[in-house]
This record gives structure tokens, sequence and C-alpha cells, in this order.
């Protein structure tokens, strides 16, 4: 199996930061808030300096573009009781839920209804986005990626259900999928996948990755009916508060 980091770098190129800074082969992220993925510094690799002066360089950046610092690792790595040494510890309160499974599987298809656009729609930015009036971060991680679909679900004229597709390498990575309540349990969620994985494997994806919380489970019994397994988890991790003080003003 291939290792955690590259996949963890391939999703990475799917879902890019506003702002990003090398630092060795660590990537300082800012998207004005917008998700843990674009606004953590993506731990993988070596930082090219010891590890508490590379988190001061974390503590710093996020600071200074307004965010609390964030690290992402890959879970049970060997970063993970370095940094518990040095008194940070996984982000619980991460709304979204801390701990991801990042899953793979085989792209899906063909769809029966589900469309993949060339450029997203009010529907799609609602359903994607929680609203038709996106940030411009939200906009910018979003929509940039080196090929990027938004697929759609359609009842009539109204959108009822989305999905974002990012091809990178040989991976098509899908992300924001959803549905309107009232519309679940119909098949929507299974046909959307299809759609994006055919989108995908069209543009030269032999399989599919995605990111979903361990604790979202409607959507992991989707995945693992399709077929999906989970390949790692990542863990989002915050410093003790002494620790990174705000140097940026
Ligand atoms: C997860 C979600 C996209 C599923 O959409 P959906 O259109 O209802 O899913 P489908 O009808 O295609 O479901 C296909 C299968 O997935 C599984 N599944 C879907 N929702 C489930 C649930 N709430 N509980 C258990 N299994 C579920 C079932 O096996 C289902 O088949 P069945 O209905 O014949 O039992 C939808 O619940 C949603 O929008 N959730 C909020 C956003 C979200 O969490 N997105 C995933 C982010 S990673």
């Amino acid at each position: 199996m291939e290792p955690a980091e590259t996949l963890e770098l391939q999703c990475a190129l799917a879902w890019p930061p506003v702002t990003g800074e090398r630092l060795g082969n660590w990537w300082l992220r800012a998207a004005d808030g917008f998700t843990g993925r674009a606004n953590s510094a993506l731990a993988i690799g070596d930082p090219g300096l010891p590890l508490a002066g590379a988190l001061d360089r974390v503590c710093d950046f996020a600071h200074s573009h307004g965010l609390d610092p964030m690290v992402q690792t890959v879970k049970g790595g060997a970063l993970e009781p370095a940094l518990a040494d040095l008194g940070w510890a996984p982000n619980v309160a991460h709304e979204a839920g801390h701990e991801v499974s990042v899953l793979l599987g085989p792209p899906g298809g063909p769809a029966e209804t589900s469309r993949i656009l060339e450029e997203p729609t009010f529907g799609w930015w609602e359903l994607c986005a929680g609203t038709s009036e996106p940030s411009e971060a939200a906009r910018h991680v979003l929509t940039t990626a080196p090929a990027l679909g938004y697929g759609v679900a359609e009842v009539g004229t109204e959108t009822v259900g989305a999905v974002r597709g990012a091809v990178v390498d040989d991976v098509v990575h899908v992300s924001r999928l959803a549905v309107l309540p009232a519309y679940r349990r119909k098949g929507l969620a299974v046909d959307l996948m299809a759609a994006a994985g055919a989108w995908g494997a069209a543009r030269g994806a032999t399989r599919c990755a995605l990111q979903v919380s361990v604790t979202n489970a409607p959507a992991l019994a989707l995945y693992e009916r399709l077929g999906f397994t989970e390949h790692h988890r990542y863990r989002y991790w915050v410093p003790a508060a002494a620790s990174c003080e705000d140097r940026s003003s």
C-alpha cells in the first residue's frame, strides 16, 4: 500500500489554500478560516528545522493570517508523540470532527441522472458551501485544482444533491457530497458518486479518494456500500495556549 503521506499530498492539492507557504516539506495554509484542511499546517515529511522551531513558524504563520494555529498529522505517525511531548493536543473542539478517515475506492459509474458541470451553479453553491454567495476564500478553495467538476442531482429545476470532484494525478478526490434532507435515501448520493467517478476516470483517475469524519455514520455507511475502504486517518492538533503566543501584532 502506498504511504499515507503520498495520498495526503494528493488530497491537499485538490483542496488548495488561498495562501500557502512551504516549511521544508510541510505546507502552511490559510484560507480565511474556510475548512480545517485549508487553514492548518500539513505536517508531512521534514520541516527542515527542529520540531519546536517548526511549530513556532506554524504559530506565527497562523497568527499573521488571523487564524488559530493547527497542525494536520497522519494518525499514528511518528510526529504525533513528539507533538504531544511539546504540549500539543488533538483538537477535539474542531467543529467538523478532528479525526478524519481517508477512504479509497473504485471510481464508479456511469451515473443514471446526475451530471457533472464545468462551472458551479447557484444550487451547487447552496449545497456545497451552504450559501449561494460564498466568501472569496470558499470560492477560491472550491474552484481551484488541476481539474474540477461540479456534480448536481436535479429534480425538475431544483438542485437537490451536489458534489465536487477534483483530479490530481491518478486520483479523483471527491468532496462536499450533500443531498437535501427531503431527498435522502433515494439513491441520489450513489448516483452523484457514480457521476464524479466516471468523470474522474475519463480524466485519468484509477481510484477515488475522499475524507470523512469518523463520526459521520450515514456517509461511512454509504461509502462502505460503494466499496471504499479506509487507507489511513488524519487528525488536527492544537497547541497548549501558553506555548503559542501571538507575536503578529
Ligand atoms: C450522506 C448523504 C450524502 C447520503 O445521501 P443519500 O442520497 O441519502 O444516500 P443514498 O440514498 O444514495 O444512500 C445509499 C446507501 O448509503 C447508505 N446510507 C445512506 N444514508 C444512510 C443513513 N442515514 N444511515 C445508514 N445508511 C445510510 C445506505 O446503505 C443507503 O442505501 P439504502 O437507502 O438502500 O439503505 C446524505 O445523508 C447527506 O447529505 N448528509 C449530509 C452531508 C454529508 O455528511 N456528506 C458526506 C460528507 S463526507
